[in-house]
């Protein structure tokens, strides 16, 4: 499907906002762990994942459903590389400035509405082209990584970016535990479809087809800068930021960085994905950063850091692979990125 967009003002007038509400109007034409800690010695290694569900040890971990396991983890985390020491936008910011389109299309939508998303208990199943496939119970997914700082710029493709202290563990990490097989080239990940908890999943008019899916290819999955985020500011994840977990590609546009994930499938093929489904000319595979490849609505050559305003714009130059090009254009090596954006 061919979708073409005219562009109504210059791309030099389009603030990052109305890049948004291009968005929006696209999309409706288109219809443990302090104990934990004690415990380490008893859980180190302890990656069963011959078995489909792994039973936790309820002994060790604090159950399910209480209110701190998840805090007491991050409360162990260490610093992380790849740090930023660039100032982090706000709180106040990261949390009621967002795109979680299962919550609705507005940016503060999200922190208004995604309250109704049980976040506890939350399993996420591993499967496709591994040895040790099945459904975890999410504590069992974070049971042997040690939890980071990452603190990282994140690139909107609508051209506003903000400074995230996100509270992770590598990806790569957690891939290697199930044993991918040699035919792993892509990975595929899926959001939680759940009307009921989503509301933006019962709108009929304008919305996404669900569930929302990303992909990465597998060496851009395995790549140390690639997270799994369960907290934001030391603190765990809110909702409208992706509770419990998330990825975090921060050289890719944000909206690589899925919410809520509850499948992670590695395949042979390259998977079909949200965005790009919905408008492969306007959202490519792979989303790398790039000042040099416009939006064909707008430029992608300069973004709104935030938090900013009409007085204080805080309009900076768009960095190559968003500042992380030393880390990862080796991946791209011989890529036309023009072709393959
Ligand atoms: N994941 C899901 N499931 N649904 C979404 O709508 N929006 C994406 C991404 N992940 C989105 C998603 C987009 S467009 C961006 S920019 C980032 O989340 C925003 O993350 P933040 O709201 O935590 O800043």
């Amino acid at each position: 499907m061919i979708i073409k967009s005219k562009p109504s003002v210059l791309s030099s007038e389009i603030t990052s906002e109305s890049a948004y509400l291009n968005r929006r109007q696209f999309l409706k034409r288109t219809g443990q762990y302090a104990l934990m800690a004690a415990a380490g010695s008893v859980l180190a290694g302890c990656t069963d994942a011959d078995e489909k569900v792994i039973q936790t040890d309820a002994s060790a971990i604090p159950a399910p459903g209480s209110p701190d396991w998840k805090q007491l983890l991050i409360d162990q985390r260490k610093p992380g590389p790849f740090a930023t020491d660039e100032a982090q936008t706000p709180w106040a910011d990261v949390t009621n400035y967002c795109n979680f389109y299962e919550f609705g299309t507005a940016k503060t939508d999200p922190a208004k509405n995604a309250g109704s998303l049980i976040t506890d208990p939350w399993s996420v199943t591993i499967s496709g082209e591994v040895e040790k496939p099945g459904t975890y119970n999410l504590e069992d997914i974070l049971k042997p990584h040690a939890l980071e700082d990452r603190i990282y710029r994140l690139r909107c493709v609508e051209a506003w970016s903000m400074v995230v202290p996100w509270v992770g563990f590598s990806l790569g990490d957690l891939l290697k535990r199930f044993n991918p097989t040699s035919r792993a080239k892509y990975v595929e990940f899926t959001t939680l479809h759940d009307p009921e908890q989503m509301p933006g999943q019962r709108s009929r008019l304008g919305s996404l087809p669900w569930p929302y899916k990303e992909g990465l290819r597998i060496d851009e999955a395995m790549h140390p800068l690639t997270v799994l985020a369960v907290g934001l500011y030391g603190k765990v994840l809110p909702n409208q930021n992706g509770a419990p977990i998330r990825l975090v590609v921060p050289w890719k546009y944000g909206f690589k960085s899925i919410k809520s994930i509850v499948g992670i499938r590695l395949l042979e093929e390259q998977p079909r994905t949200t965005w790009n489904q919905m408008a492969p000319h306007e959202y490519g595979f792979y989303a790398n950063v790039n000042p040099d490849v416009s939006h064909p609505r707008w430029s992608q050559a300069s973004e709104r850091r935030l938090p900013s305003s009409l007085w204080n714009p805080e309009r900076i130059d768009t960095r190559m692979f968003n500042g992380y090009a030393e880390e990862v254009a080796p991946l791209y090596k011989g890529m036309n990125l023009k072709m393959y954006f």
